[in-house]
């Protein structure tokens, strides 16, 4: 498959943090319960920004970085399950700021595993050549839909965005996407719907749970998630690395979502493969759904570690259930 090359990366992450002792004033937790049970140690939290503006200014370094006008993208894919509208897509409020007037603008919902699921879309239009540069934007307000009663789902989301410009390259580059959606009530939130005089009849959802559920919060059931994630993400970085030719020892670096750390080791250790092989911020910024993986890879460009001719791998997963990893050389 024709690669990618990074033109540039952004990340927007919210001042305000959130500590572990402050959830513990409101809700029966610990420092000590949080940390040693998902490695995160704060979050962050948009307090007065949308997610569209969180997006755009990641959006805007990303573009900076590059070097690249905003007339010059081709394509934006926004990737977000927090947005501020359920129309406009978020892609669209992001190009508008940019002050972009001609550009197809798309959101796509994967859920966590939304970056990973952009880049497949990416390359795809890279390799046809009908985009020559796109702009991938992964903005969340995760905690505008966490049930903050609920101390086993709040303590783990934090707001943040992270963005990319891509190009066509010259390096090997593989994906796996899929999903088992027959896991569809692990992880939802319900959107509401207008009293209309003609919806006489009561809807039918999948399970119970769904039914009586509040509208607006994320439900999750942690355990199952948990389950899924540490087969799941061995098995998509396992398929990638084959796709792309390498054996997972090959790969320098794996860049996966970062919801829970012991789902890390957990998916490391199936893989065979150390820690220091892997890199984590969670500790820093919980999880912010798609935003997680760009923000990390912002993070390491900024730090010098993605260096030409390295392999890496991006894996992630989240409600729906999907999962999916992209295998690529960095060039
Ligand atoms: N503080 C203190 N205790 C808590 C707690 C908290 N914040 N959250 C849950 N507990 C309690 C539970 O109520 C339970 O108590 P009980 O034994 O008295 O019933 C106990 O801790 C163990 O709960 P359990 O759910 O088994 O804990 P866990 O070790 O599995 O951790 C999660 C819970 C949610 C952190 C973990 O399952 C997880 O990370 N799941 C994946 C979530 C995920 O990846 N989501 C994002 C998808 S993109």
């Amino acid at each position: 498959m024709a690669g990618i090359t990074i033109l540039g990366c952004g990340m927007y992450i919210p001042s305000d943090l959130a500590t572990n002792e402050d959830f513990a004033k409101f809700v029966d937790t610990s420092d000590e319960w949080i940390t040693t049970r998902t490695g995160i140690k704060t979050r962050h939290m948009a307090n007065g920004i949308l997610t569209y503006q969180m997006g755009t200014e990641a959006a805007k370094q990303a573009l900076r970085e590059a070097d690249v006008a905003a007339g010059e993208i081709d394509l934006v894919i926004g990737t977000t399950v927090t947005g501020d509208f359920l129309t406009p897509s978020m892609s669209c409020m992001v190009a508008g700021e940019l002050g972009m007037t001609e550009v197809p603008c798309m959101d796509l919902n994967a859920a966590c595993a939304g970056f990973v699921y952009a880049l497949d879309v990416a390359q795809k239009y890279l390799a046809s050549g009908d985009a020559k540069r796109i702009l991938i934007v992964s903005s969340e307000m995760v905690t505008r839909m966490v049930d903050y009663t609920d101390r086993s789902t709040c303590v783990l989301f934090g707001d943040g965005a992270g963005a990319m410009v891509v190009a066509k390259g010259e390096g090997g580059f593989a994906t796996y996407i899929s999903g088992d959606p027959s896991g569809a009530e692990k992880i939802f939130t319900k959107l509401s719907m207008s009293d209309s005089p003609f919806r006489t009849k009561t809807p039918q959802w999948k399970n119970p749970l769904m039914q009586d559920y509040p509208l607006g919060l994320m439900y999750m059931d942690g355990n199952d998630v948990y389950k899924f994630a540490v087969s799941a993400m061995p098995r998509a970085v396992e398929i990638a690395a084959k796709r792309l030719g390498v054996t997972v020892n090959q790969l320098d670096l794996i860049v996966p979502h970062q919801a829970n750390v012991r789902i890390v080791q957990t998916a490391m250790k199936k893989l065979g493969l150390p820690m220091e092989r892997c890199y984590c911020n969670i500790d820093e910024y919980g999880n912010t759904s798609s935003a997680c993986i760009p923000v990390c890879l912002n993070e390491l460009r900024q730090a010098g570690r993605l260096k030409p001719g390295m392999k890496i791998c991006l894996v992630g997963f989240g409600a729906g259930l999907v999962y999916g990893a992209a295998a690529f050389e960095i060039c």
